[in-house]
């Protein structure tokens, strides 16, 4: 498995991978066309503006010759404390490919990159239902530092 940054042959495969991550995050009752569209026009504004500002790269395994993962990276200061952090922004690994230690491979990537850059922390934001993500960031040494929190105000209040 060869792992490089990223190079423009690989956007049509890292613009599917955000399109799909954005969709998980869409709760089911909510997946409408209009949503689809919404979900996937944000995530291909994501990846290009994080790809284009400075520090910001992706990092894409390679086997046989076509990309199968990537992680997109990018770093900026933090808008309380202005300290420099590295922003894990999309991890996605090709079904296919799971549960072979890859999301981990990558993490260790970004984690050398980072460093490189004079980086010492990494921040990454997951959803509440996705377990795979979870416990992979945690196997990389991730731990929570906050949550978000959701309340539906559909039923009249008590
Ligand atoms: C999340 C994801 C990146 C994990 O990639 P992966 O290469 O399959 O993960 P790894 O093989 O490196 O697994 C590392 C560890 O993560 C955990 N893990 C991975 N997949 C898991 C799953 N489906 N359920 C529970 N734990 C899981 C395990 O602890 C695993 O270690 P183990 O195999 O020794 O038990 C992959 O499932 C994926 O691309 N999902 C869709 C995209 C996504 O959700 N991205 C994150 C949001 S931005």
């Amino acid at each position: 498995m060869l792992a490089r940054p990223y190079h423009p042959g690989d956007v049509p495969f890292m613009m599917q991978g955000a399109a799909s991550n954005a969709w998980d995050l869409v709760p089911g009752p909510e997946r409408t066309p209009d949503a689809w569209m919404r979900a996937a026009g944000f995530s291909y504004g994501n990846l290009m503006t994080m790809l284009r500002q400075p520090g910001g790269t992706a990092l894409v395994l390679e086997d046989a010759g076509r990309p199968v993962a990537f992680i997109l990276l990018g770093i900026g200061p933090d808008s309380y404390t202005g300290q420099v952090y590295g922003y894990l922004g999309d991890i996605f690994v090709a079904p296919e490919y799971r549960r072979r230690g890859l999301s981990l491979l990558l993490h260790q990537e970004a984690e050398r990159y980072f460093r490189q850059q004079g980086v010492r922390q990494g921040k990454l934001w997951i959803g509440a239902e996705n377990q795979a993500a979870l416990e992979s960031a945690k196997k990389a040494g991730f731990e929570p530092e906050g949550y978000v929190l959701r309340k539906r105000y559909t039923a009249p209040s008590t």
